[in-house]
């Protein structure tokens, strides 16, 4: 057996997998989000090593078998997240996490000084708020007595591996996300790090996602129930991992992922294209190859917030139920996601959303359908961008909450007018996660391997003319919503 584990923005996700890539036992353990005003979003890292260990220990509970047949773990984890370490490798405050907006003044300060066109040229990404160079620059800034003390910085999952096993470092696919690192070359640039006032010991050792980091601390195996010879791999980013545990390890192969934030990801070959920035460009987590990626920062946190503030009682399924009886165009409500800004293809922190033509005719239902329908313009967004770039998009493999429910699935196929794939049993980053560590454990020559024996299609729904002809024209008035309500902002 392997293990997975997935830090989200919500939840730390476990997974137990057997060697035929088969689920044994779940775990998923809840943690805050701290807003202390609107655009900030942090959370305590410390919790998420609890959590963690918590939830291993709920999970070997479940596990009636030998524990020492359990032989290795991997992690997955919500990318861009500053984690500020002192010299005793302690954070010096709270992570400020991906989907945190505060730093559009540095985003100005980061192009100013290193040249848009150079930034792009080392690390193939523009400045946006999320990543996490704005937010050293913010602390520094900010809080300039506690930024003295800084030492190191981590990535949330390294953060919580560091905790595991005592070793430190961050690995490309999560390091791409900082706006230090060359992706081509695959090292720290020491050019960027001069020009911020970085100490070139500040950015910590970089590591492979399928490498090996060492076996879990003994008082960390002693608290979680696990053998202390467990085999430690690096892991990587949510998307690389999600990527990975969805089979996207070849050229041609794309992934719509909607989770708390949604993505459309494809498979790269290389790191020296150029996409000017129009889509994120990182390090995969499988060796030596990339992937380019849009993103919608509330995908299905857009639904997550209506439910709070306007169906509490009810659970996301029997939300999701109402969508179905709401045709195509939700009786003249349109919505646009941009509670948190927008990253693809506005890159605009400002922004926020709207429902427009709401008629006094309209049930709670209209509201849940237009949501979902908005959700999946922003995501079509991306997949236009990407033909525009001259890919090829016929199939598209949908995973998260966006692939639960089979009205959003085939919405997803009229949309983006393309094949979807649904996984049977389909876990994500999660099993990105325990795939990476199975092939580090020896179990398959290599990733795709494991993916040909791991995953299996479930269903697939292709798009249907009538509603792709609606979807186009309804389409066309989402995108104008941006423009008109810009200057409201
Ligand atoms: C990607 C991004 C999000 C997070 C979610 O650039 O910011 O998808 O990785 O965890």
């Amino acid at each position: 057996y392997v293990i997975g584990i997935d830090l989200g923005t919500s939840a730390v996700k476990l997974l137990l997998v057997n060697q035929q890539g088969a689920v044994a036992a779940e775990v998923s353990k809840a943690y805050p989000l701290i807003q202390q005003k609107a655009g900030y979003s942090e959370q305590e890292p410390d919790i998420w090593v609890k959590q963690t260990i918590a939830g291993l220990s709920e999970l070997l509970d479940q596990f009636t078998g030998d524990r020492s047949q359990i032989v290795g773990l991997s992690f997955s984890g919500q990318m861009h997240g500053l984690v500020l370490l002192d010299e005793k490798q302690k954070p010096l405050r709270n992570a400020i996490l991906w989907n945190d907006t505060r730093t559009t003044a540095e985003c100005r300060e980061i192009y100013e000084t290193a040249g848009k066109e150079r930034l792009l040229q080392v690390t193939k990404n523009p400045a946006l708020e999320g990543f996490t160079l704005p937010k050293i620059l913010w602390v520094k800034k900010h809080e300039p007595a506690l930024f003295q003390k800084a030492k190191t910085f981590v990535l949330p999952k390294d953060y919580v591996r560091l905790k595991l096993t005592g070793q430190l470092h961050i690995d490309y696919s999560d390091a791409a996300g900082t706006l230090l690192l060359d992706i081509a070359k695959k090292e720290w640039s020491p050019e960027l790090c001069r020009l911020f006032g970085l100490a070139p010991d500040f950015c910590p050792p970089l590591i492979g996602s399928h490498e090996e980091v060492g076996t879990v601390l003994p008082e960390v195996a002693e608290r979680a129930g696990l053998s202390a010879q467990t085999r430690v791999f690096a892991g990587g980013a949510d998307n690389a991992c999600g990527a990975i545990g969805s089979g996207i390890l070849e050229e041609g192969k794309t992934l719509a992922s909607i989770g708390t934030s949604g993505v459309v990801l494809s498979y790269e070959s290389s790191g020296d294209k150029d996409f000017q920035g129009v889509v994120h460009y990182f390090n995969h987590g499988a060796p030596d190859c990339f992937y380019t990626m849009g993103v919608t920062l509330a995908a299905g946190f857009s639904l997550s917030w209506f439910k709070e503030v306007f169906a509490k009682d009810e659970s996301y399924s029997e939300l999701l139920e109402e969508v179905d009886t709401v045709p195509p165009g939700a009786n003249g409500l349109l919505f646009t996601p941009y509670l948190a800004g927008e990253r693809t293809p506005h890159a605009d922190s400002v922004i926020r959303g709207s429902f427009i033509g709401i008629d006094s005719s309209h049930e709670r239902k209209d509201f849940v359908r237009a949501i979902v329908e908005g959700i999946t313009f922003s995501l079509h967004e991306s997949v236009q961008i990407f033909r525009e770039q001259g890919k090829r998009i016929d199939t598209i493999v949908s995973i998260g909450g966006g692939a639960q429910n089979e009205t959003w699935l085939q919405m997803q196929a009229d949309i983006f007018e393309a094949t979807i794939v649904k996984l049977s049993s389909e876990q994500g980053p999660g099993m990105g996660a325990a795939m990476l560590a199975a092939v580090g454990c020896g179990w398959f020559p290599s990733l795709r391997h494991c993916a040909a024996a791991f995953l299996k299609v479930e269903k697939e729904f292709q798009p249907v003319q009538d509603n792709v002809e609606q979807y186009k024209e309804l389409f066309r008035l989402y995108q104008a919503v941006y423009l008109n309500t810009k200057e409201l902002n």
